[in-house]
């Protein structure tokens, strides 16, 4: 199905292209100037181009020549074309949808495009063994957001967490653990005595290369072809930590309210990579190098660094996995695109990768989601990388840290602990979901927990309101024509409602859920304005019913917009 915004829209840009005799695809629609009152623009700039005008003279023409049903007026400004949408258009169509949606089965913003198709998203994939760590965050939410979009559209999603739990740091482990650790440290502190292990073996080692030594690295990498080879010991150690740490990992997203489909780790394709190295080599498609290393070019794909899948000590690399690991997906799940929701350092990482899926013939669609840095303010109010005096910050205490603002602010007196936690996991997904994902984004504890600026507690406040309306209230009603609609704020309530779809839509196609953010902050504006100007339960009784059917709708879009992000509506605030 359509909705009512695209179809309007559409049919707008159709009736455009008409009038100057080009294509529909060389028109476009804008959301207005924030100085323009006006619901839609049309720039007139490349038209003009197109047809020898000038933009005025083409947006004069328009605007005496446009003509649309849901069309209130029309003005020609600055080489724009502005429309104002009817208020009775725009809640018409508002019903319209909503009965449509009802008789599709699906909920108002879901869309069925996706329906019969599969998409892998690969995210959060933090390494074993190792504290959960803010590094893996972002992965974590913009990965569990895209999840949800996709949903929205109707995909069979699977959102596949990719444990980094084979490679060096396995060796450093074991060696580490034998050498300095014990079981019963392990038993007491788990993940933290694994994370201690880690730093302990970066410290000697680094000490024995001052010495011109490498034992513990090399013994290191001894265990990492051990647990390759299958070796018995070598497998029950990485099943021990890998427990431990999945353990820590599970709880981890528990808090972040996130449940991935498939918790496979890199050594799971382990033996697959090394069929893949090895047939590759026979067929010539890959090359084994004198020092026995085997790479592949990519110049083909106008990449000049081949892709090295075995080390010249005959160890997998992260490529091998990640190529076997496409295989397995292809196989299983025969997706339509397989996403990657990985940091920026990784990028060249992925174009290899999947210039080499190419080259083997995979047709599935692969898209690399990078995003940018978490940081934090340094002293003198800049931004740095956000981390601690010991190195990387844990997200465990970011979030123990964040649970204290949270309860800082809870305004009532009786707020429970599950509504605590709702609040401190929302200011942090929204600062996530701060900017574009390309942008690097600041952790700002006083700004994350602005009530009175753009943040989750912001927008969790602004849902719990509307529910404690209608918690007054308690009738149900969808009565939209009834009324003239005088209200400014009630217009910009209508069109925000009849744009979440879009929204939607949009936010999926592009990999940026800031935008369903964005759209929920606007919303929680827009509701204020209107309950400071328009009075509801003291309105005439056609138009209460008609009123507080916008605020069910409301909750509704709250409820389900901030769900697509992984945030709750807390019951109090
Ligand atoms: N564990 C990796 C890291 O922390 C991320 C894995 C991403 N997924 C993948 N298929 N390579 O860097």
């Amino acid at each position: 199905m359509q909705y009512y915004l695209a179809k309007l829209q559409e049919e707008v840009k159709r009736s455009v292209a008409g009038l100057v005799s080009l294509n529909v695809d060389d028109i476009h629609i804008e959301a207005p100037g924030s100085k323009i009152e006006a619901d839609l623009a049309i720039p007139c700039f490349t038209l003009a181009q197109k047809l020898n005008q000038s933009p005025k003279d083409i947006a004069d023409k328009l605007a005496s020549a446009l003509k649309n049903e849901a069309i209130e007026k029309t003005e020609s400004t600055n080489g724009y074309l502005n429309v104002w949408i009817k208020s009775t258009a725009l809640a018409k169509g508002i019903e319209n949808d909503s009965a449509q949606v009802k008789q599709n089965n699906i909920q108002y913003g879901e869309s069925k495009l996706g329906t019969d198709k599969v998409v892998v998203v690969d995210f959060a994939s933090p390494n074993v063994a190792k504290p959960f760590s803010v590094g893996h965050l972002r992965s974590t939410n913009i990965g569990w957001a895209i999840i949800q979009l996709l949903k929205n559209w109707g995909y069979k999603v699977i959102g596949d967490n990719h444990l980094g739990d084979t490679g060096t740091p396995f060796g450093m482990w074991v060696v580490g653990f034998q050498k300095w650790g014990s079981e019963e440290a392990l038993e007491k502190n788990g993940v933290y005595e694994l994370g201690r292990i880690y730093v302990k073996f970066r410290e000697e080692a680094k000490k024995e290369e001052l010495n011109d030594k490498n034992e513990l690295i090399a013994s290191a990498k001894e265990w990492v072809k051990k647990l390759e080879s299958g070796d018995e010991t070598a497998l029950s150690y990485h099943k021990k930590f890998s427990d431990i740490s999945y353990r820590h990992i599970q709880e981890i997203f528990d808090r972040l309210g996130v449940k991935p489909d498939e918790n496979l780790g890199e050594s799971f394709y382990l033996e697959k990579a090394k069929e893949i190295t090895s047939q590759l080599v026979q067929k010539n498609i890959a090359q084994k190098q004198e020092d026995g290393s085997v790479i592949v070019d990519l110049s083909d794909a106008g990449i000049e660094t081949p892709i090295l899948l075995q080390k010249s000590d005959g160890a997998s690399l992260y490529a091998t996995t990640d190529i076997a690991t496409i295989d397995y997906r292809v196989e299983k799940w025969k997706p339509e695109k397989i996403i990657y929701v990985v940091g920026q350092e990784q990028q060249f990482h992925f174009k290899q990768l999947f210039a080499l899926a190419k080259k083997l013939g995979y047709e599935t669609e692969f898209i690399h989601v990078w995003y940018g840095l978490v940081q934090q303010k340094n002293e003198s109010g800049g931004r740095e990388k956000m981390s601690s005096r010991k190195g990387t910050i844990l997200l465990e205490e970011l979030l123990d840290m964040a649970e204290e603002k949270a309860r800082s602010i809870a305004l009532k007196t009786h707020v429970s602990d599950e509504d605590i936690k709702k609040v401190a996991i929302g200011a942090v997904k929204f600062t996530d979901f701060s900017q574009n994902k390309h942008a690097n984004i600041l952790f700002d504890w006083d700004r994350m927990f602005n009530l009175h600026g753009y943040s989750g507690p912001y927008v969790q406040y602004a849902a719990v309101r509307v529910n404690s309306i209608l918690g007054k209230i308690g009738e149900e009603k969808l009565d939209f024509a009834a009324s003239d609609y005088s209200w400014k704020s009630e217009k910009d309530l209508l069109k925000q409602i009849a744009k979440y779809p879009l929204v939607l839509e949009s936010a999926a196609k592009n990999y940026e859920p800031h935008e369903v953010a964005y759209f929920i902050y606007d919303l929680a504006k827009i509701c204020n304005r209107y309950y400071e100007e328009v009075s509801i339960i003291d309105s005439e009784p056609n138009i209460k019913s008609l009123r507080i059917g916008l605020l069910y709708l409301i909750k509704y879009i709250y409820s389900h917009a901030l769900g697509i992000l992984g945030i709750a509506v807390p019951s109090k605030m």
